[in-house]
């Protein structure tokens, strides 16, 4: 699925927001995170006292490098840890990672010290020059792998070659495309949906981000001395289908997100369902109870408005559900649910009144539009507010 960063650190984070978000993804790194945990804060503790954070993003490492990580977190207060259970992947756990950022300034580095970590200092102070984008680069001056072969090297340029071919205006921007050394200004990447697809989330950040100056800072990719690297054959398969999929998308269409289509379906559905149970508790209610017939109305429609939420946040918005469990974050949605279906109700009046009154319609056509249009009304605002898409 599609991810963005926002444009304003989340607030429900309850935490104090900071100049740099440095994010080290790891997976099974616990015999280095205590190392680099420790540099980068002694680091950084220097460059941006208290200005800074560093956000472990462990995918549930088999050698737990998250406990490890966890247990870090009392000597290092500018060190928070994120163990990821339902997703995996390097590129998604960067983004996680950012979303999950108060700064704003947004960096990745990798948690096996193959990325010189001082260099970190030399990025920073290109941001500070006014570059959206400052990337560790292997391939300008400074930089260099220490001791690769020549088929990982061949490799290595084969792929940044196919990069140029296929994509020549996002590859093209920097020297060493496959770093995965960076920082990025988050405005020039907030609110950009981003396919975080594989290993190579730069190439992500380049291709639908809105980065305007880039610069580069040479660095010497070190050789890996605890743990391995994950990568395989897997990654290059990868590497080739992102940029397929860049090229033939390029940016998502913004309008396709903002307005998915999938979603109004399933939304449109659920009210058609709404209609059905209105009508049979109306029926029960009257017919049977013999309940007054306004009061029959209000608490029909009242059901039927419980029916649709609770499809809606079990279906149509199950994503977002998912991401908010809880009776609390539930019975909110729930409470905005029903305040915009009453708006609703009442922008649905007034636009029949307009319209016949107003414009000379017929009663049952503008019965139609003004339907219509409030399930426009409903689907948007509820989207927007109730389960904030
Ligand atoms: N959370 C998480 N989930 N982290 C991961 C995953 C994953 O699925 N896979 C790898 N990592 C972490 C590793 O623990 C390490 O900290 C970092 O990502 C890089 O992984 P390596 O396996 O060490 O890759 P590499 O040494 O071949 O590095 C290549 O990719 C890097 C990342 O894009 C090179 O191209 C580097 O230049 C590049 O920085
Ligand atoms: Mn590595």
């Amino acid at each position: 699925g599609a991810l963005e960063v926002p444009s304003v650190p989340d607030p429900s984070l309850m935490t104090r927001s900071v100049y740099f978000s440095l994010v080290v993804p790891t997976y099974n790194e616990g015999k280095n995170i205590r190392q680099i945990v420790e540099i980068l804060s002694r680091l950084l503790d220097q460059a941006l006292p208290n200005d800074y954070e560093l956000i472990v993003v462990d995918d549930d490492s088999p050698d737990r490098t998250w406990e490890i990580a966890q247990q870090l977190m009392s000597d290092y207060p500018q060190l928070r840890v994120m163990r990821r259970q339902t997703e995996r992947g390097l590129s998604t756990a960067v983004i996680r990672g950012w979303q999950a950022a108060t700064g704003q300034v947004l960096g990745v580095i990798d948690g096996d010290l193959q990325h010189p970590p001082e260099v970190l200092i030399q990025l920073l102070q290109t941001i500070d020059l006014g570059a959206d984008l400052a990337v560790g680069s292997r391939h300008i001056e400074g930089g260099g792998t220490s001791d690769w072969g020549f088929v990982r090297r061949m490799l290595s340029r084969g792929a940044q070659l196919l990069g140029l071919i296929i994509l020549p205006h996002v590859i093209g921007r920097v020297s060493d495309p496959m770093s995965g050394y960076f920082m990025v200004r988050r405005a020039a990447i907030a609110e950009c949906l981003m396919q975080p697809f594989g290993y190579k989330i730069l190439i992500e950040v380049l291709g639908r981000g809105n980065v305007r100056e880039v610069a580069e800072v040479g660095y010497v990719f070190q050789e890996r001395q605890e743990g391995e690297s994950k990568v395989t054959w897997r990654q290059y398969v990868e590497y080739l289908l992102h940029l397929a999929k860049l090229r033939s998308r390029g940016r998502i269409s913004r309008l396709k997100e903002k307005f998915p289509i999938a979603r109004f379906l399933r939304f449109g559905l659920v009210g058609f369902s709404g209609v059905f149970v209105d009508m049979a508790v109306f029926y029960l209610l009257r017919a049977q109870l013999g309940l007054p017939i306004a009061r029959s109305t209000i608490l029909s429609a009242e059901v039927a408005v419980i029916n649709n939420f609770f499809w809606n946040d079990l279906w149509t918005f199950i994503d977002v559900s998912r991401r908010q469990p809880g009776i609390r974050p539930r019975l909110k949605r729930f409470l905005k649910f029903n305040i915009i279906c009453l708006a609703g109700i009442i922008l649905q009046a007034l636009l029949v009144s307009l319209l016949h009154d107003a414009f000379g319609v017929n009663e049952f056509a503008s019965k139609l539009v003004a339907i219509a249009i409030v399930t426009f009304w409903n689907f948007w605002i509820n989207l927007k507010l109730s389960w904030r898409v």
